[in-house]
């Protein structure tokens, strides 16, 4: 489970989280939504360590990570989330494979032939057959975002962090992209926090919906009961309202 208490992040002057209240139960999907540039990705980029809170707590299976020196967070944390960047973020001058290797070399005890079974088995799971010689700029834009994913889901994490993986893809693959998600979810038993604009998709495939704005969550529901709702702000946004 992971659970963030009260957090606090500001860069400078400016405050983009002020007192975020979040729970992802295990084995579930929640799905966080809110405008652009309310500091949705910033939340993940906590959760994940590339950023340091300035104040609060995000425990990740009972364990506060906030005062984790980069030692301690790669030795007990980091093991067990990846994240899914997005714009994929895979290097143009690699293959494929070799992407997913480099991120599964920085788990140091797994051998080569280990490490090609994962490659192997990864890219299986999200439908990439022979493309591990293929490279990224090759790729459409929905074989990059399954090949990012099939990278994060090699490191076998307990923990899968999306950002925005939708955003940019047209309805068709989205959908594949989200049924995708739900899949690993459900056969690999991952607990996945995503970003979303995607209302259908996050309505589909979540089990959780939270809404973030002005810094705080202001709504947390089942994803089934999105539209009922009694908050106007969150109403206003998931029927695409201008506000
Ligand atoms: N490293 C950073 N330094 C300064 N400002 C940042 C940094 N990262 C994000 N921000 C600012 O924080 C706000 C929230 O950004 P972000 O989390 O990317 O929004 P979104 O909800 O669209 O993902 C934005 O105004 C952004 O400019
Ligand atoms: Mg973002």
């Amino acid at each position: 489970m992971i659970k963030i208490n009260n957090l606090h992040k500001s860069f400078g002057e400016f405050k983009v989280l002020n007192g975020v209240d979040l729970t992802v139960e295990e084995n579930k999907i929640l799905t966080i939504i809110g405008k652009s540039g309310t500091g949705k990705s910033v939340l993940l980029k906590n959760i994940i360590g590339l950023l340091e809170p300035d104040s609060g707590t995000i425990e990740i299976d009972g364990i506060d990570a906030t005062g984790f020196n980069e030692e301690e967070f790669n030795k007990l944390i980091r093991p067990k989330m990846a994240l899914v960047f997005q714009e994929s973020a895979l290097w143009d001058s690699m293959t494929v494979a070799a992407n997913i290797d480099l991120a599964l070399q920085i788990q140091k005890h797994l051998g080569e032939a280990e490490r090609k079974k994962r490659i192997k088995e990864s890219l299986e799971s999200v439908g990439l057959k022979d493309i591990e010689n293929v490279y990224p700029d090759e790729l459409s834009g929905g074989m990059l975002k399954r090949a990012a994913i099939a990278r994060a889901i090699a490191m076998r994490p307990k923990y899968l962090l999306y950002d925005e993986p939708t955003t940019g893809l047209d309805p068709v693959l989205s959908n594949v992209i989200n049924n995708l998600i739900k899949k690993i979810n459900v056969e690999m038993g991952i607990t996945s926090l995503i970003i979303s604009h995607d209302i259908q998709g996050v309505e589909k495939i979540s089990d959780y919906t939270a809404m973030l704005f002005e810094g705080k969550i202001i709504v947390t529901c089942g994803a089934k009961k999105m539209w009922e709702q009694k908050n106007q702000i969150f109403n206003d946004f998931i029927r695409g309202k201008i506000t």
